[in-house]
């Protein structure tokens, strides 16, 4: 059978597989930013793609996507609640998102995490050609690098974690703790979203598993292992091709259109998730509505919430609690035929996005927590010369783009503050904040991180079984 010598691995591929009601098969792109990441890093790259293919039973057999192979591991009914709902869902992703909600610890969840994780690390062992380069992806999978490297010592492993590293008090709180770094040292590389992640995973390697480290590099005696930033982007030219169409630019008056011309549109896009921060983002637009610092009339606020783990208990908690506040606002503050708030619970295509990114005058990202936000890139690069960024301190993109107008959003008045600054900052701050950005975020595109994360990992230095 065919082997590969560059493989990726992640919880979920690309597309998820969809039963229709007819029981009709088709697929759908995966929601989330590692796929938006991945999906331009592989595409017209050689290589395959070791993922879950979103629903429970059987795997499909595997299969070619414009040019990608794409290879489906099976998770049952049981393995889904275990491993992706609980396990990586309702414990670690609290856990590593700053416990914003109180995380759910079980033994049988553990299990299943590992067992999952095996059958990962055996899928890459069965498809990589010798001495081939593996990339394992995000929290679901820490287990995989040690457990493919005593598969496969041959192998060069990689590492990417894509959300927050937790500092080492609240990742003091996981049972099994020391297992995720241990599972985690068999890679060669990790690559984190912020220096500060990095330091976090070598300040808990040094506590909990006694391991000398000099600078960012561990010692395991045999081998040594290297952690490290490597923020995560977009692909630049990609979404600048789509946005300049003419399709787009006409949606986008479109939409200005629908809603009245406007003096303000403020836009928010989110995976529907407590970490984003949707409920204190609403109270601000609540509150300064309430105040008349915003008119319902002027001001038109789009928030955009992408259905996400929808059977997780937290997640149902905060659907209600965000819809009720929806229909509060409205309730409040819109007028017939003019509701003040649009909001939009389901996915969009990217042309319609980014015809959403364009038309809108200030982008409102402002995660509790948040390991990078793609959508605060894409958003710089879609907007108007002049639109605005608000975005949180908490946010890993806030390390670079620091010209956005930078909020804490626990602080309601501090964010109802900067969400003010943007709606009043003159054209001319707006237009070089946001021109500071744009270049930024272009000369950092995301095939550029994907070519910053393997030169790193390639540099890593090689492990003795391998060694001449
Ligand atoms: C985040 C995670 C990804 C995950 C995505 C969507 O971006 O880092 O690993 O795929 O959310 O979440 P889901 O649970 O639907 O895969």
């Amino acid at each position: 059978s065919h082997t590969y010598d560059f493989v990726v691995a992640a919880n979920r591929l690309p597309v998820d597989r969809v039963t229709g009601e007819e029981g009709n098969e088709g697929w759908r792109r995966s929601p989330g930013g590692l796929v938006t990441a991945m999906d331009a890093v592989m595409r017209g790259r050689d290589g395959a793609w070791v993922g879950w293919a979103g629903d429970p039973g059987e795997a499909p057999a595997p299969f070619d996507d414009a040019g990608m192979q794409l290879h489906p591991v099976p998770l049952s009914e049981q393995e889904i609640a275990d491993y992706y709902e609980g396990h990586s869902n309702d414990t670690l992703w609290p856990v590593y998102h700053d416990v914003i909600i109180t995380p759910t610890f079980k033994r049988s969840w553990r299990g299943a995490y590992r067992a999952v994780n095996k059958r990962f690390a055996q899928a890459c062992a069965d498809i990589a050609a010798e001495g081939a380069t593996v990339w394992v992806h995000d929290y679901q999978l820490q287990l995989v690098p040690q457990m493919l490297r005593e598969l496969r010592p041959d192998l060069r492993i990689g590492w990417f974690n894509h959300i927050p590293f937790p500092a080492v008090e609240l990742f003091a709180q996981l049972p099994g703790r020391e297992e995720i770094l241990e599972g985690l040292l068999g890679a060669d590389f990790l690559g984190f979203q912020r220096t500060e992640d990095a330091g976090n995973f070598l300040r808990a390697v040094r506590q909990y598993l006694d391991l000398d480290v000099t600078g960012d590099v561990v010692d395991l005696g045999e081998r040594q292992v290297r952690a490290a930033a490597v923020p995560i982007s977009i692909d630049v030219e990609g979404l600048r091709e789509i946005v300049e169409s003419d399709s787009v630019q006409a949606r986008a008056r479109e939409i200005r259109e629908q809603l009245g011309n406007p003096e303000k549109i403020l836009l928010g896009v989110d995976r529907l998730d407590y970490t984003k921060g949707i409920r204190h983002r609403l109270k601000a637009f609540g509150e300064l509505l309430a105040d008349e610092r915003l008119d319902p009339s002027k001001h038109k606020l789009i928030q955009v919430a992408t259905p996400s783990r929808e059977r997780v208990k937290a997640y149902m908690d905060l659907r209600d609690q965000i819809e009720l506040t929806v229909g509060r606002i409205n309730g409040d503050f819109s007028s017939i035929g003019a509701t003040a708030l649009t909001y939009l619970h389901r996915s969009f295509d990217r042309e319609e996005m980014a015809a959403m990114f364009a038309a809108a005058d200030i982008m409102l990202v402002t995660p509790l927590r948040d390991g990078m936000n793609l959508v605060a890139k894409e958003y710089v690069t879609c907007c108007a010369d002049d639109g605005a960024l608000v975005l949180s301190e908490f946010a890993g993109a806030a390390t670079e783009l620091s010209d956005a107008y930078l909020c804490n959003p626990h602080d309601i008045a501090g964010l109802k503050q900067q969400i003010m600054k943007a709606v009043d900052a003159p054209a001319p701050q707006r237009r070089q904040r946001m021109d500071s950005m744009r270049s930024l975020v272009s000369e950092n595109s995301v095939q550029q991180w994907a070519k910053n994360y393997l030169a790193s990992l390639a540099a890593a230095p090689k492990a003795p079984s391998t060694q001449a």
